[in-house]
Protein backbone atom coordinates (compact mmCIF):
# COMPACT_ATOMS: atom_id res chain seq x y z
CA UNK A 1 0.00 0.00 0.00
CA UNK A 2 1.02 3.29 -0.82
CA UNK A 3 1.89 5.66 2.87
CA UNK A 4 1.58 9.12 3.08
CA UNK A 5 4.83 11.47 3.88
CA UNK A 6 5.05 14.75 4.95
CA UNK A 7 6.39 16.61 1.84
CA UNK A 8 8.85 18.59 3.73
CA UNK A 9 11.19 18.61 6.87
CA UNK A 10 9.42 22.05 8.14
CA UNK A 11 6.07 20.44 7.40
CA UNK A 12 6.98 17.43 9.78
CA UNK A 13 8.28 19.17 12.60
CA UNK A 14 5.47 21.45 12.68
CA UNK A 15 3.25 18.41 12.26
CA UNK A 16 4.62 17.34 15.46
CA UNK A 17 4.70 20.49 17.23
CA UNK A 18 0.96 21.32 16.47
CA UNK A 19 0.22 18.24 18.07
CA UNK A 20 2.23 18.88 21.11
CA UNK A 21 0.81 22.29 21.83
CA UNK A 22 -2.74 22.17 22.13
CA UNK A 23 -5.17 22.44 25.71
CA UNK A 24 -2.59 20.37 27.27
CA UNK A 25 -0.51 24.04 27.12
CA UNK A 26 -3.11 26.45 27.32
CA UNK A 27 -5.93 25.16 29.87
CA UNK A 28 -4.34 21.98 31.30
CA UNK A 29 -1.07 23.32 32.14
CA UNK A 30 -2.25 26.22 33.90
CA UNK A 31 -4.60 24.59 35.85
CA UNK A 32 -2.57 22.04 37.12
CA UNK A 33 0.17 24.82 37.88
CA UNK A 34 -2.22 26.90 39.75
CA UNK A 35 -3.47 23.98 41.88
CA UNK A 36 -0.12 22.31 42.28
CA UNK A 37 1.62 25.56 43.79
CA UNK A 38 3.18 27.55 40.85
CA UNK A 39 7.09 27.48 40.10
CA UNK A 40 8.02 24.45 41.90
CA UNK A 41 5.84 22.50 39.73
CA UNK A 42 6.72 24.42 36.84
CA UNK A 43 10.66 22.97 37.68
CA UNK A 44 9.01 19.62 38.42
CA UNK A 45 7.47 19.65 35.16
CA UNK A 46 10.37 20.87 33.59
CA UNK A 47 12.74 18.25 34.54
CA UNK A 48 10.00 15.51 33.54
CA UNK A 49 9.94 16.81 30.47
CA UNK A 50 14.08 16.71 29.75
CA UNK A 51 14.71 13.76 31.31
CA UNK A 52 11.81 11.64 30.84
CA UNK A 53 9.15 12.49 28.10
CA UNK A 54 11.87 13.84 26.06
CA UNK A 55 13.69 10.83 25.25
CA UNK A 56 9.91 9.23 25.30
CA UNK A 57 10.04 11.27 21.97
CA UNK A 58 12.51 10.45 20.89
CA UNK A 59 12.46 7.05 21.12
CA UNK A 60 8.78 7.06 19.79
CA UNK A 61 10.20 8.78 16.28
CA UNK A 62 13.27 6.18 16.39
CA UNK A 63 10.24 2.85 15.86
CA UNK A 64 8.18 4.88 13.67
CA UNK A 65 10.63 5.99 11.38
CA UNK A 66 12.34 2.73 11.62
CA UNK A 67 8.86 0.31 11.11
CA UNK A 68 7.21 3.23 8.83
CA UNK A 69 4.04 1.87 10.13
CA UNK A 70 0.96 2.22 12.33
CA UNK A 71 1.57 2.25 15.89
CA UNK A 72 0.45 -1.87 16.50
CA UNK A 73 2.09 -2.75 13.02
CA UNK A 74 5.25 -1.11 14.34
CA UNK A 75 6.11 -3.89 16.81
CA UNK A 76 4.98 -6.64 14.60
CA UNK A 77 7.63 -5.25 11.95
CA UNK A 78 10.55 -4.54 14.39
CA UNK A 79 10.13 -7.44 17.04
CA UNK A 80 7.84 -9.61 15.01
CA UNK A 81 6.61 -12.33 17.65
CA UNK A 82 7.00 -10.81 20.76
CA UNK A 83 4.44 -9.02 23.37
CA UNK A 84 6.03 -5.54 22.67
CA UNK A 85 2.72 -5.44 20.70
CA UNK A 86 0.80 -4.78 23.43
CA UNK A 87 2.20 -1.33 23.51
CA UNK A 88 0.97 -0.51 20.53
CA UNK A 89 -2.66 -1.50 21.38
CA UNK A 90 -2.21 0.49 24.71
CA UNK A 91 -1.53 3.46 22.25
CA UNK A 92 -4.45 2.82 20.32
CA UNK A 93 -6.95 2.32 23.43
CA UNK A 94 -5.09 5.74 24.96
CA UNK A 95 -5.64 7.56 21.70
CA UNK A 96 -9.49 6.79 21.59
CA UNK A 97 -9.67 7.69 25.02
CA UNK A 98 -7.81 11.12 24.79
CA UNK A 99 -9.88 12.09 21.88
CA UNK A 100 -12.84 11.46 23.52
CA UNK A 101 -12.56 13.56 26.44
CA UNK A 102 -10.53 16.26 25.01
CA UNK A 103 -12.67 16.56 22.10
CA UNK A 104 -15.50 18.01 24.64
CA UNK A 105 -13.50 21.00 25.86
CA UNK A 106 -12.30 21.30 22.47
CA UNK A 107 -15.98 21.77 21.86
CA UNK A 108 -16.56 24.23 24.41
CA UNK A 109 -13.64 26.38 22.74
CA UNK A 110 -15.62 26.84 19.82
CA UNK A 111 -19.01 27.49 21.56
CA UNK A 112 -16.23 30.51 23.20
CA UNK A 113 -15.04 31.65 20.27
CA UNK A 114 -18.21 31.95 18.69
CA UNK A 115 -19.56 33.53 21.29
CA UNK A 116 -16.89 35.96 21.64
CA UNK A 117 -16.99 37.06 18.03
CA UNK A 118 -21.04 37.54 18.21
CA UNK A 119 -20.13 39.25 21.52
CA UNK A 120 -22.33 37.53 23.25
CA UNK A 121 -19.78 36.75 25.65
CA UNK A 122 -19.22 40.03 26.60
CA UNK A 123 -23.05 40.94 27.50
CA UNK A 124 -22.92 38.41 30.52
CA UNK A 125 -21.89 39.49 33.93
CA UNK A 126 -22.00 36.11 35.96
CA UNK A 127 -19.20 34.11 34.20
CA UNK A 128 -19.76 30.80 36.60
CA UNK A 129 -23.19 30.71 35.80
CA UNK A 130 -22.49 31.69 31.77
CA UNK A 131 -20.02 28.32 31.79
CA UNK A 132 -21.82 25.87 34.33
CA UNK A 133 -25.42 26.41 32.39
CA UNK A 134 -23.04 25.68 29.02
CA UNK A 135 -21.27 22.53 30.23
CA UNK A 136 -24.53 21.13 32.23
CA UNK A 137 -26.76 21.49 29.34
CA UNK A 138 -27.24 17.89 27.66
CA UNK A 139 -27.37 19.57 24.00
CA UNK A 140 -25.21 22.62 23.65
CA UNK A 141 -21.79 21.19 23.99
CA UNK A 142 -22.78 17.98 22.37
CA UNK A 143 -23.14 19.84 19.22
CA UNK A 144 -19.96 21.57 19.51
CA UNK A 145 -18.29 18.32 20.17
CA UNK A 146 -19.79 16.45 16.98
CA UNK A 147 -18.74 19.65 15.43
CA UNK A 148 -15.31 19.69 16.72
CA UNK A 149 -14.80 16.21 15.94
CA UNK A 150 -16.21 16.02 12.32
CA UNK A 151 -13.85 19.17 11.33
CA UNK A 152 -11.04 16.56 12.97
CA UNK A 153 -12.34 13.87 10.53
CA UNK A 154 -12.42 15.93 7.77
CA UNK A 155 -8.68 16.72 7.44
CA UNK A 156 -7.46 13.05 8.85
CA UNK A 157 -9.42 11.49 5.68
CA UNK A 158 -7.67 14.22 3.58
CA UNK A 159 -4.18 12.37 3.91
CA UNK A 160 -1.09 13.19 5.54
CA UNK A 161 0.19 15.87 3.12
CA UNK A 162 -2.76 17.69 1.97
CA UNK A 163 -4.78 17.44 5.07
CA UNK A 164 -2.66 17.14 8.56
CA UNK A 165 0.98 19.13 6.91
CA UNK A 166 -1.03 21.80 4.91
CA UNK A 167 -3.40 22.12 8.27
CA UNK A 168 -0.35 22.29 10.81
CA UNK A 169 2.36 24.91 8.37
CA UNK A 170 -0.69 27.83 8.49
CA UNK A 171 -2.11 27.02 11.93
CA UNK A 172 1.23 26.78 14.26
CA UNK A 173 2.77 30.01 12.86
CA UNK A 174 -0.26 31.77 13.40
CA UNK A 175 -0.82 30.44 17.22
CA UNK A 176 2.70 31.67 18.03
CA UNK A 177 1.61 35.32 16.84
CA UNK A 178 -1.40 35.46 18.76
CA UNK A 179 0.57 34.10 22.24
CA UNK A 180 2.93 37.07 21.68
CA UNK A 181 0.17 39.64 21.33
CA UNK A 182 -2.00 38.04 24.26
CA UNK A 183 1.12 38.11 26.56
CA UNK A 184 2.27 41.36 25.66
CA UNK A 185 -1.99 42.96 27.19
CA UNK A 186 -0.94 40.56 30.09
CA UNK A 187 2.23 41.64 31.75
CA UNK A 188 0.97 45.25 31.06
CA UNK A 189 -2.25 44.69 33.90
CA UNK A 190 -1.64 46.53 36.96
CA UNK A 191 -0.73 44.59 39.53
CA UNK A 192 0.95 41.82 37.00
CA UNK A 193 3.91 41.30 39.03
CA UNK A 194 2.13 39.15 41.45
CA UNK A 195 1.16 36.83 39.01
CA UNK A 196 4.89 36.70 37.63
CA UNK A 197 6.45 36.26 41.07
CA UNK A 198 3.88 33.12 41.70
CA UNK A 199 5.18 31.83 38.19
CA UNK A 200 8.69 32.37 38.94
CA UNK A 201 9.39 31.91 42.75
CA UNK A 202 9.28 28.42 44.06
CA UNK A 203 7.64 27.53 47.44
CA UNK A 204 8.80 23.95 47.77
CA UNK A 205 6.86 23.51 50.71
CA UNK A 206 4.00 22.78 48.25
CA UNK A 207 5.52 19.38 46.63
CA UNK A 208 3.96 16.15 47.77
CA UNK A 209 3.66 12.79 45.54
CA UNK A 210 0.97 13.82 43.78
CA UNK A 211 2.82 17.03 42.96
CA UNK A 212 5.13 14.83 41.31
CA UNK A 213 2.78 12.56 39.73
CA UNK A 214 1.10 15.09 38.10
CA UNK A 215 4.04 17.55 36.67
CA UNK A 216 4.41 13.72 35.03
CA UNK A 217 1.59 13.23 33.74
CA UNK A 218 1.48 16.61 32.47
CA UNK A 219 4.84 16.43 31.20
CA UNK A 220 3.65 13.69 29.03
CA UNK A 221 0.25 14.69 28.00
CA UNK A 222 1.34 18.31 26.83
CA UNK A 223 4.24 16.45 24.52
CA UNK A 224 1.98 13.34 23.12
CA UNK A 225 4.32 10.58 23.99
CA UNK A 226 3.72 7.22 25.47
CA UNK A 227 0.28 6.18 23.50
CA UNK A 228 2.07 6.18 19.76
CA UNK A 229 0.72 9.46 18.44
CA UNK A 230 4.41 10.62 17.38
CA UNK A 231 5.64 7.02 16.28
CA UNK A 232 2.93 7.12 14.26
CA UNK A 233 3.68 10.92 12.88
CA UNK A 234 6.93 10.08 12.83
CA UNK A 235 6.32 7.04 10.07
CA UNK A 236 5.40 9.99 7.26
CA UNK A 237 8.82 11.38 8.29
CA UNK A 238 11.01 10.80 5.22
CA UNK A 239 14.72 10.20 5.73
CA UNK A 240 16.46 13.50 6.06
CA UNK A 241 14.52 14.80 8.77
CA UNK A 242 16.80 14.84 11.82
CA UNK A 243 14.54 13.11 14.59
CA UNK A 244 17.30 14.56 17.86
CA UNK A 245 17.02 17.72 16.63
CA UNK A 246 12.87 17.56 15.52
CA UNK A 247 12.51 16.45 19.35
CA UNK A 248 14.11 19.27 20.45
CA UNK A 249 12.42 21.64 18.50
CA UNK A 250 9.20 20.49 19.40
CA UNK A 251 9.88 20.72 23.30
CA UNK A 252 11.22 23.55 23.01
CA UNK A 253 8.15 25.09 20.75
CA UNK A 254 6.04 23.24 23.49
CA UNK A 255 7.20 24.23 26.55
CA UNK A 256 8.04 27.94 25.52
CA UNK A 257 3.96 27.97 24.67
CA UNK A 258 2.86 26.02 28.28
CA UNK A 259 4.95 28.92 30.27
CA UNK A 260 3.65 31.75 27.82
CA UNK A 261 0.10 30.11 28.45
CA UNK A 262 0.78 30.88 32.27
CA UNK A 263 2.53 34.43 31.26
CA UNK A 264 -0.63 35.38 29.97
CA UNK A 265 -3.04 33.89 32.32
CA UNK A 266 -1.76 34.21 35.74
CA UNK A 267 -0.64 37.73 35.72
CA UNK A 268 -3.88 38.62 34.38
CA UNK A 269 -5.68 36.58 37.65
CA UNK A 270 -3.80 38.10 40.08
CA UNK A 271 -3.82 41.78 38.55
CA UNK A 272 -8.16 41.26 39.17
CA UNK A 273 -7.50 39.64 42.61
CA UNK A 274 -8.86 36.10 40.99
CA UNK A 275 -8.03 33.03 43.05
CA UNK A 276 -5.46 31.03 40.36
CA UNK A 277 -6.46 27.65 41.90
CA UNK A 278 -9.70 27.34 40.25
CA UNK A 279 -9.91 24.40 37.97
CA UNK A 280 -10.96 23.83 35.15
CA UNK A 281 -12.64 26.44 34.61
CA UNK A 282 -10.03 28.75 35.14
CA UNK A 283 -9.68 29.53 31.13
CA UNK A 284 -13.64 29.59 30.19
CA UNK A 285 -15.13 31.36 34.01
CA UNK A 286 -12.01 33.33 35.28
CA UNK A 287 -10.49 34.92 31.81
CA UNK A 288 -13.52 36.52 30.72
CA UNK A 289 -14.25 37.93 34.18
CA UNK A 290 -10.28 38.93 33.65
CA UNK A 291 -11.32 40.30 30.13
CA UNK A 292 -14.28 42.48 31.83
CA UNK A 293 -12.81 43.77 34.50
CA UNK A 294 -9.50 44.91 32.47
CA UNK A 295 -10.79 46.66 29.89
CA UNK A 296 -14.41 47.56 31.07
CA UNK A 297 -13.80 50.74 29.66
CA UNK A 298 -12.53 49.72 26.79
CA UNK A 299 -15.07 47.06 24.97
CA UNK A 300 -12.87 46.89 21.47
CA UNK A 301 -9.84 45.77 22.97
CA UNK A 302 -12.07 43.19 25.59
CA UNK A 303 -13.73 41.85 22.29
CA UNK A 304 -10.57 41.50 20.49
CA UNK A 305 -8.59 40.34 23.68
CA UNK A 306 -11.50 37.55 24.63
CA UNK A 307 -11.62 36.57 20.18
CA UNK A 308 -8.26 36.02 20.06
CA UNK A 309 -7.66 34.22 22.82
CA UNK A 310 -10.73 31.26 22.29
CA UNK A 311 -9.57 31.00 18.63
CA UNK A 312 -5.74 30.76 19.68
CA UNK A 313 -7.44 27.36 22.26
CA UNK A 314 -9.65 26.04 19.03
CA UNK A 315 -6.75 26.38 16.33
CA UNK A 316 -4.19 24.93 19.69
CA UNK A 317 -6.67 22.07 20.13
CA UNK A 318 -7.31 21.12 16.58
CA UNK A 319 -3.82 20.18 15.41
CA UNK A 320 -3.81 18.05 18.74
CA UNK A 321 -7.14 16.34 17.64
CA UNK A 322 -5.76 15.74 14.32
CA UNK A 323 -2.54 13.71 15.59
CA UNK A 324 -4.79 11.46 18.39
CA UNK A 325 -7.53 10.63 15.46
CA UNK A 326 -4.61 9.85 13.19
CA UNK A 327 -3.36 7.29 16.01
CA UNK A 328 -6.50 5.33 15.15
CA UNK A 329 -7.03 5.59 11.38
CA UNK A 330 -3.51 4.68 10.66
CA UNK A 331 -3.87 1.55 12.82
CA UNK A 332 -7.69 0.72 10.95
CA UNK A 333 -6.60 1.89 7.50
CA UNK A 334 -3.46 -0.42 7.43
CA UNK A 335 -4.54 -3.14 9.36
CA UNK A 336 -7.98 -4.03 8.39
CA UNK A 337 -7.44 -2.63 5.00
CA UNK A 338 -10.52 -0.09 4.74
CA UNK A 339 -10.00 3.49 2.75
CA UNK A 340 -8.41 6.68 4.86
CA UNK A 341 -11.78 8.32 4.72
CA UNK A 342 -13.53 4.82 6.53
CA UNK A 343 -11.24 3.99 8.93
CA UNK A 344 -11.34 7.55 10.14
CA UNK A 345 -15.31 7.24 10.40
CA UNK A 346 -14.91 4.15 12.67
CA UNK A 347 -12.56 6.46 14.80
CA UNK A 348 -15.15 9.70 14.84
CA UNK A 349 -17.85 7.31 15.26
CA UNK A 350 -16.46 5.72 18.42
CA UNK A 351 -14.84 8.60 20.00
CA UNK A 352 -18.45 10.53 19.61
CA UNK A 353 -19.84 7.81 21.02
CA UNK A 354 -17.47 8.04 24.57
CA UNK A 355 -17.43 11.87 23.85
CA UNK A 356 -21.05 12.01 24.56
CA UNK A 357 -20.43 10.37 27.63
CA UNK A 358 -17.77 12.29 28.84
CA UNK A 359 -19.80 15.55 28.01
CA UNK A 360 -22.86 14.33 30.32
CA UNK A 361 -20.71 13.86 32.74
CA UNK A 362 -21.09 17.64 33.36
CA UNK A 363 -24.82 17.75 33.31
CA UNK A 364 -26.94 14.52 33.56
CA UNK A 365 -24.53 12.60 34.50
CA UNK A 366 -23.01 14.50 37.23
CA UNK A 367 -23.48 11.74 39.95
CA UNK A 368 -22.15 8.48 38.11
CA UNK A 369 -18.70 8.40 39.20
CA UNK A 370 -16.37 5.18 39.36
CA UNK A 371 -13.27 5.13 41.41
CA UNK A 372 -15.01 8.58 42.64
CA UNK A 373 -14.32 10.52 39.27
CA UNK A 374 -16.92 11.20 36.84
CA UNK A 375 -16.15 9.50 33.46
CA UNK A 376 -14.86 12.63 31.99
CA UNK A 377 -11.76 13.09 34.87
CA UNK A 378 -11.65 9.12 34.85
CA UNK A 379 -10.78 9.59 31.15
CA UNK A 380 -8.03 12.15 31.95
CA UNK A 381 -6.95 10.14 34.71
CA UNK A 382 -6.73 6.99 33.00
CA UNK A 383 -4.38 8.56 30.01
CA UNK A 384 -2.20 11.08 31.69
CA UNK A 385 -1.64 9.37 34.70
CA UNK A 386 -2.00 5.80 33.65
CA UNK A 387 -1.79 5.03 29.91
CA UNK A 388 0.76 7.72 29.03
CA UNK A 389 3.48 7.02 31.62
CA UNK A 390 2.79 3.39 31.67
CA UNK A 391 3.45 3.32 27.41
CA UNK A 392 6.25 5.63 27.70
CA UNK A 393 8.14 3.24 29.85
CA UNK A 394 7.70 0.53 27.83
CA UNK A 395 8.82 2.45 24.60
CA UNK A 396 11.90 3.20 26.31
CA UNK A 397 12.39 -0.02 27.79
CA UNK A 398 12.00 -1.72 24.64
CA UNK A 399 14.15 0.75 22.25
CA UNK A 400 17.11 1.31 25.23
CA UNK A 401 17.34 -2.93 25.41
CA UNK A 402 15.51 -4.81 22.63
CA UNK A 403 15.60 -3.38 19.46
CA UNK A 404 18.51 -3.83 17.10
CA UNK A 405 21.25 -1.40 18.37
CA UNK A 406 22.43 -0.56 14.89
CA UNK A 407 19.17 0.30 13.77
CA UNK A 408 18.72 2.32 16.52
CA UNK A 409 21.99 4.06 16.17
CA UNK A 410 21.75 4.97 12.57
CA UNK A 411 18.34 6.36 12.98
CA UNK A 412 19.29 8.53 15.72
CA UNK A 413 22.32 9.55 13.83
CA UNK A 414 23.45 11.92 16.45
CA UNK A 415 26.40 12.54 18.63
CA UNK A 416 24.08 12.09 21.52
CA UNK A 417 23.31 8.85 20.59
CA UNK A 418 25.45 7.31 23.96
CA UNK A 419 23.64 9.69 26.19
CA UNK A 420 20.23 8.86 24.67
CA UNK A 421 21.08 5.47 24.87
CA UNK A 422 21.40 5.78 28.55
CA UNK A 423 18.18 7.36 28.98
CA UNK A 424 16.04 5.25 27.30
CA UNK A 425 17.51 1.95 28.71
CA UNK A 426 18.18 3.50 33.00
CA UNK A 427 17.26 7.21 33.68
CA UNK A 428 13.42 7.15 31.62
CA UNK A 429 12.46 3.47 32.76
CA UNK A 430 13.58 3.94 36.01
CA UNK A 431 12.41 7.35 36.99
CA UNK A 432 8.79 6.62 35.28
CA UNK A 433 8.49 3.78 37.04
CA UNK A 434 9.40 5.26 40.67
CA UNK A 435 6.87 7.85 40.51
CA UNK A 436 4.50 6.06 38.85
CA UNK A 437 3.96 3.06 41.65
CA UNK A 438 5.03 5.95 44.28
CA UNK A 439 2.11 8.29 42.92
CA UNK A 440 -0.42 5.17 42.07
CA UNK A 441 -0.22 3.62 45.42
CA UNK A 442 -0.65 6.93 47.54
CA UNK A 443 -3.45 7.22 45.59
N1 LIG B 1 -0.24 17.28 23.55
C1 LIG B 1 -1.59 17.67 23.37
C2 LIG B 1 -1.85 18.95 24.14
O1 LIG B 1 -1.01 19.45 24.81
C3 LIG B 1 -2.54 16.60 23.79
C4 LIG B 1 -2.30 15.26 23.19
C5 LIG B 1 -2.24 14.15 23.99
C6 LIG B 1 -2.18 15.10 21.81
C7 LIG B 1 -2.03 12.90 23.46
C8 LIG B 1 -1.98 13.85 21.26
C9 LIG B 1 -1.91 12.74 22.08
O2 LIG B 1 -2.92 19.47 24.09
Amino acid sequence: MERGNFGSKIGAVLAAAGSAVGLGNIWRFPTECGSNGGAAFILIYILCVLLLAMPVMVAEFVIGRASRSNTVGSYRVLAPGKPWVVSGFLGVLGGFMVLSYYSVVAGWTLDYAFESISGGLLAHTDYGAVFNDFVSSPWRPVVFLGIFLFVTHCVVAAGVEKGIERFSKVLMPLLLLIIFVLIGFSISMPNASTGISFLLKPDFSKVTKDVILSAMGQAFFTLSVGIGTLATYASYFNKETKLVKTALGVCTIDTMVAVSAGFIIFPALFSVGVDADSGPGLVFITLPYVFNEAFGNMPVLEYIFSALFYVLLVLAALTSTISMHEIGTAYIHETFKLTRPKAAMVVTAICLTFGIICSLSFGLWKEVTVMGMTFFDLFDFITAKFLMPLGGLLICTFVGWDMNKKLVASELNSRFTPLLMILFSWVAPIGIGIIFVYGLISG
